[in-house]
């Protein structure tokens, strides 16, 4: 019986049915993929994949459940649903900076809106006013305000002075977001971090509109930078455990700085992404499942952070910090 991988989607439509051929082809009969087909699930029935790839779950909390019905049987499920459940942006920056990655400095503000069903009372060990001097101190302008838990763009502001962030937090709502400093980058790439060992860099331009962001006509990355740029992917794919994954880095004095990666169902799709990397995502996408389906990994609940943070945190100077993590185990 071949091994079966099974793809779970949305609306895109590109790269997942792309990625069904392409499995098939190079599965050569030993691991076969088709798109998940799933109805009501029974509690105790066993689904038939040996590999699902969730592009969609995010937004579909019926699939959520699902997924982790499938981790329960056995089933390899990329990426891992109970850790995607529990991660946000702001325990990431913790996250990377105990495996040497650079990230903003960044701070969390309390929602501008109480959520619904709760009261002043709620808030009672929440010390208020905010010290808004302090944390302008901190964190200079301009400012990000984005969620914690954000995607696609939604809610992200870029605040020059105080009036601009009171504006921004007064459209907050009731989110919970995180605050920043501007990155001002010279360079800015988005990269693809595959099965925790492949790595394809795209110079990205978050200035443009979003057809043009990719580049297409940018000078090749190679050198120090190529390597750098490799090692910090890695690093926070592994300490994550994100087997599909894209991690921004903005370049500022020539030092990368991770802006954006926790996107565990990045844009994948032809039009967006371009041809060329388009067919560097399949091949390589293609290629981890293939092996995850023929040498399974025994379940994990998260990345490698638990063992690589207190130790790197407690007894590591920054400088040293930056050689540690980066393992592609
Ligand atoms: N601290 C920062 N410094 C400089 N630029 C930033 C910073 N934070 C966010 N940005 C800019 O805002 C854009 C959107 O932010 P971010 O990627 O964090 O949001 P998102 O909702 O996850 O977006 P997406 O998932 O579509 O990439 C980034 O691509 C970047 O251009
Ligand atoms: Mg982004």
């Amino acid at each position: 019986m071949p091994k079966k991988v099974g793809l779970l989607f949305g609306m895109e439509r590109s790269f997942p049915l792309a990625l069904v051929e392409e499995i098939n082809r190079q599965g050569a009969g030993k691991v076969v993929a088709e798109p998940v087909n799933t109805a009501s699930p029974r509690f105790d029935a066993k689904p038939p994949y040996d590999v699902v790839l969730d592009r969609i779950s995010q937004d579909i909390p019926f699939y959520r459940y699902w997924l982790k019905q499938c981790c329960f049987h056995g089933t390899q499920v990329v990426n891992n649903p109970f850790w995607w459940s529990a991660d946000e942006k702001y325990f990431g920056c913790m996250v990377a900076e105990s495996v040497g990655v650079a990230v903003p400095k960044t701070m969390l503000l309390p929602p501008f809106e109480r959520p619904e069903g709760t009261e002043a009372e709620s808030f009672s060990n929440l010390s208020y006013p905010l010290n808004w001097e302090e944390i302008f101190d901190h964190l200079g302008f301009p400012i990000f305000m984005k969620p914690a838990d954000g995607g696609g763009w939604r809610d992200v502001f870029k605040c020059d002075n105080p009036d601009e962030f009171m504006a921004a937090y007064h459209k907050s709502r009731d989110l919970t977001m995180m605050i920043q400093e501007a990155i001002d980058f010279t360079d800015y790439f988005r990269c693809y971090g595959l099965g925790r060992e492949h790595v394809h860099i795209m110079r990205y331009d978050p200035l443009q509109p979003h057809h043009k962001r990719y580049v297409t006509d940018g000078p090749p990355i190679e050198g120090e930078l190529l390597e750098k740029l490799r090692r910090d992917v890695l690093a926070l794919c592994g300490a994550l455990g994100y087997d599909f994954n894209t991690v921004e880095l903005a370049m500022r004095d020539g030092v990368p700085i991770a802006i954006d990666f926790t996107n565990p169902a990045p844009d994948a799709e032809r039009s967006s992404v371009g041809e060329e990397n388009f067919a560097w995502i399949l091949d390589h996408t293609a290629k981890f499942l293939i092996d995850r389906a023929l040498n399974p990994r025994p379940f994990e609940v998260t990345g490698e952070w638990p063992q690589s943070a207190p130790c790197a945190r407690l007894n590591s100077a920054p400088s040293a910090r930056s050689g540690a993590g980066g393992s592609t185990a």
